[in-house]
């Protein structure tokens, strides 16, 4: 039998204010006119909640551009999941805050591009620094955890010794400082984003230093990048084994990257229960547990703890999402993963933009 799930992402929209270059949303965004009602997205969280999910992410893009997403908020409480909002902040005044938390919302995940109000601007590709900080404020006085996140990269990763510091003045009781993963748009801007190894190492050190000084205080999460670490990351806990994705039209995905990976055919919410996505779908059970690997997975003793790495970053760097992840230095394409490490040419970040590249 399956597990259960345990953990919903839920893409409310892929329409967003800010253009950051790292964005891992898919190159063709879903418009706004094929976006799931309030009322479709309250059936996803019951039968959500029916397949053992105990928490969602309410995500996008944007949420806040969701004019419902109080009515979506309390459809997901009252399904009895734990709430958290994911948003750049930009548009979350104090009413609409109010709304929320008397929604049902439990917390707020606060994204932030740099610690300089003037880079971190320059990055989302428009001014939404001070909207955050007015964000940070208002969660904080309404009580509610506060989360902190960042995507590190080439443009920033110098900037976590004042991120953190942000982040604590800020009162945030967890950060996330991810290293930028290279999906969706994000994949067009590799080489600009791509850090150098020596940045890398003195950014581990800044966040080692605070982890000592805040222990037991604020949860510090370092999400290493593993083109430079030689160990594939055990992408989602491992495909359809923890978590799903429901993207704004209702196509339910193993992880947000998915969608680019050619035949994997996703079912929708709106044709399928959840129940039988998540069970028997063949998107779903394509690479579920080990009997899908090819060598050197088959046989590694690794097999079990990172699921052969990540499927989509296979795809992405060799065309076949059933490849050894090339992440992982037994992989036969590790070497090619590892020149995209090294010098050459960095151009400038191109800024997101909601139609596809052309
Ligand atoms: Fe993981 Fe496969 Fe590498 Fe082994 S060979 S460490 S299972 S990715
Ligand atoms: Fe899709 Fe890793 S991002 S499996």
């Amino acid at each position: 039998m399956t597990a259960p799930p345990w953990a919903l992402l839920s893409e409310l929209t892929h329409a967003c204010p800010l253009h950051c270059g790292y964005c891992s949303n898919p190159l063709e965004l879903t418009r706004r006119a094929a976006e799931l009602s309030a009322a479709r997205w309250t059936d996803v969280f019951r039968q959500a909640a029916d397949l053992g999910v105990l928490h969602t992410h309410l995500s996008g893009g944007e949420p806040l551009l969701r004019r419902d997403l109080a009515d979506i908020t309390r459809g997901a409480a009252e399904a009895g999941l734990y709430t958290q909002l994911v948003t750049s902040g930009v548009g979350l005044s104090e009413r609409r805050l109010d709304a929320l938390v008397a929604a049902g919302l439990h917390s707020v995940q606060l994204s932030v591009q740099h610690a300089d109000p003037g880079r971190s601007d320059e990055i989302a590709g428009r001014r939404s620094f001070d909207a955050k900080r007015r964000a940070a404020r208002l969660v904080k006085r309404r009580g509610l955890p506060l989360g902190v996140n960042v995507v590190l990269h080439r443009h920033n990763l110098d900037a976590v010794d004042g991120l953190l510091r942000l982040a604590v003045e800020w009162g945030a009781d967890r950060v996330e400082l991810a290293n930028a993963q290279f999906y969706g748009w994000g994949l067009l801007n590799r080489a600009a984003l791509m850090p150098d190894r020596a940045q890398l190492a003195a950014a581990t050190e800044v966040v080692e230093r605070w982890r000592a000084r805040l222990a037991g205080t604020v949860d510090i999460t370092w999400v290493v990048p593993d083109y430079f670490s030689g160990t594939p990351k055990p992408c989602m806990g491992g495909w359809g084994a923890v978590s799903l994705t429901v993207a704004p039209d209702g196509t339910v995905l193993p992880c947000p990257a998915a969608a680019a990976l050619p035949g994997l055919d996703p079912p929708r919410v709106t044709e399928r229960s959840l129940r039988w996505i998540w069970e028997e779908s063949p998107a779903f059970n394509a690479y579920r547990g080990t009997d899908w690997m090819p060598a050197p997975c088959r046989t590694c003793e690794r097999r079990t703890e990172d699921f052969g790495g990540c499927r989509c970053q296979a795809h992405a760097l060799t065309g076949d999402a059933a490849r050894t992840d090339p992440a992982c230095s037994r992989s036969p394409d590790h070497a090619a993963l590892l020149a995209l490490t090294r010098g050459g040419t960095r151009p400038e970040p191109v800024p997101r933009r909601p139609a596809g590249p052309r």
